[in-house]
């Protein structure tokens, strides 16, 4: 596999293993300059080897003092290039170089007030020289490093933000990245724009133009393909492949036959019709239900569905016999190198659009650089409609997962309807993009009820709503009553051999967000 080309002259934000790494590369990126994740353990020459036009020292969860405290080659120092340490990083920056790191017993977490008290590069005329900033640490920084002057202090920490400006070493003890810093991203954009001179180039339209570039050369006169899901990545990688090699892609996408209703017509409509890219549809529905009659456990169904899907994508595939290369729309956090075992970002997807490793392509993987929120920008700015740019996250085997017990064609029918009526609902309260996932699920048992004069023994549907941030955790959605009300009476009326709607009030953990 080769690597995307990536933009030169990235800004590295070094991990020492918190979650905080993340966060400040897309900071950097929202202010238009190009960053990436390394781990501390690089040597100076690897980070070297990458031309950083500047160095962010993440925070993280250690003391500088506990023995085993991530650090970094010293020999970073000697690059020249403009280093911002946050937190962790800043005590480190004052350990190493001159200063003074203290187990005051004075640590401060959350809202602090920030003075001002020198204004150098970090904060500028602009921000008010009394400030609430967000701080979570333990050791205090007592002493700056040598050469650099203290630019802000807080009650507890008389270093809370310190500078040279001609060794070009910056630290700040607190979370610029935060939204609870108000002023963090200029704090930012002060180190990006002044210390490091650089300027914010790195747009929707770079961004595109980049990876069409990179794509071009990657697949040169060949021929691609790829497997479209109705997901925004697979969505977003087609098209800015497409942009880049026209009529040399040719799109797979297999109907399961367990999609939400009315989705693969969306996709053959938006690809085929919108885009004009060259689309194999799979109806294959019916081979689906086949297999899937009789099976009831959870993991056999799912084995079943990936198994056949595989199938039948290889079909459709084995016809484009001169098509080398396979389009993938893998995103930065599933390929960041991680700073620490511990912070390490393992998901271990379930995943059914999953093809064999031993299927011989080349990998083009266009938005292996980028951040969701990126993902959706540049869908977007591609004529992608909203639907599919702000698609909630659905999992590979479909409704196959939602249908509790035996799938069939009549219960998936039954349940698209269902769960139309839920996100029409959710999107009229206005609450989509606040909602994580908003479903519904169909349940194994009946009950019974009564409409009209008339007993009835009929299906539940459940309605399960949740928030997130990242699908690990979850709280159920409280929605009001009344858009419940609204949907547990569409949903009975409107749905044949439904009679009764119940909510899901479990949080991840301890359920998951599937039922199954
Ligand atoms: P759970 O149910 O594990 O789901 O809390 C977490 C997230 O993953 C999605 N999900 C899947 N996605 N294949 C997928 O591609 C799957 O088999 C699968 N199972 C769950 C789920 O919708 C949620 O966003």
């Amino acid at each position: 596999m080769t690597e995307p080309v990536r933009p030169a002259d990235p800004v590295l934000v070094v991990d020492f293993g918190a979650q905080y790494a993340q966060l400040i590369a897309r900071r950097v990126r929202e202010a238009h300059v190009y960053s990436e994740i390394v781990p501390h353990s690089l040597s100076a020459a690897e980070i070297a080897e990458r031309s950083p036009r500047g160095i962010v020292l993440s925070g993280g969860p250690a003391s500088v003092h506990v023995e085993g405290a991530p650090s970094i080659d010293p020999g970073v120092y000697e690059l020249g290039v403009p280093i911002l340490g946050i937190c962790y990083g800043a005590q480190l920056l004052a350990r190493d170089l001159g200063g003074e790191v203290a187990r005051t017993g004075r640590g401060e977490y959350g809202r602090t007030d920030l003075d001002v008290v020198d204004q150098q590069v970090l904060f500028g005329p602009a921000q008010p020289s009394h400030q609430p900033v967000w701080m979570s640490h333990f050791d205090t920084i007592t002493a700056p490093p040598a050469g650099a002057t203290v630019t802000a202090s807080t009650p507890d920490t008389p270093a809370a933000a310190f500078e040279d400006v001609d060794a070009k070493v910056y630290g700040v003890q607190f979370h610029p990245e935060v939204v609870h810093t108000p002023h963090g991203q200029e704090v930012l954009e002060h180190f990006l724009y002044d210390a490091c001179g650089l300027a914010p180039g790195w747009t929707m339209t770079s961004i595109i133009e980049t990876q069409v570039a990179a794509i071009r050369a990657q697949v040169g006169d060949g021929r691609a393909i790829c497997g479209l899901s109705g997901g925004v990545d697979s969505a977003v990688a087609a098209a800015l492949v497409h942009k880049a090699i026209g009529g040399q892609l040719t799109c797979v996408f297999v109907d399961t036959g367990l999609m939400r209703q009315g989705e693969g017509e969306q996709v053959v409509e938006t690809f085929r019709r919108h885009q004009g890219i060259e689309l194999i549809h799979v109806r294959a529905g019916d081979r689906f239900f086949e297999k899937l009659a009789g099976v009831t456990d959870p993991e056999d169904k799912r084995k079943a569905i990936g198994e056949l899907f595989i199938r039948v994508f290889e079909d459709a595939a084995g016809g484009l016999s001169d098509a080398k290369y396979l389009v993938q729309g893998t995103l930065y956090p599933d390929v960041i190198e991680s700073g620490t075992k511990d912070a390490a970002k393992i998901k271990s997807h379930h995943n059914v659009g999953g093809l064999p490793d031993d299927m011989d392509f080349e990998l083009v993987e266009p938005l292996r650089a980028l951040f969701k929120d990126e993902v959706r920008k540049v869908g977007t700015e591609l004529g992608l409609p909203d639907e599919i740019v702000w698609r909630q996250p659905f999992p590979g085997p479909g409704l196959g997962v939602r249908i509790i017990g035996e799938v069939t064609p009549e219960k998936v029918a039954m349940l698209q309807r269902a769960d139309a009526i839920v996100r029409e609902e959710v999107k009229s309260a206005g609450l989509e993009r606040e909602i994580w996932q908003a479903f519904a699920v169909l349940p194994d048992i009946r009950s019974v009820g009564v409409m009209g004069d008339e007993r009835t023994y009929g299906h539940p549907i459940i309605i399960r709503a949740v928030t997130s941030e990242d699908a690990m955790t979850a709280d159920w959605a409280r929605l009001p009553y009344e858009l419940l009300e609204t949907m547990s009476g569409r949903i009975i009326n409107e749905v044949a051999g439904i009679n009764r709607v119940a909510y899901d009030v479990t949080s991840k953990p301890p359920g998951t967000i599937e039922w199954e």
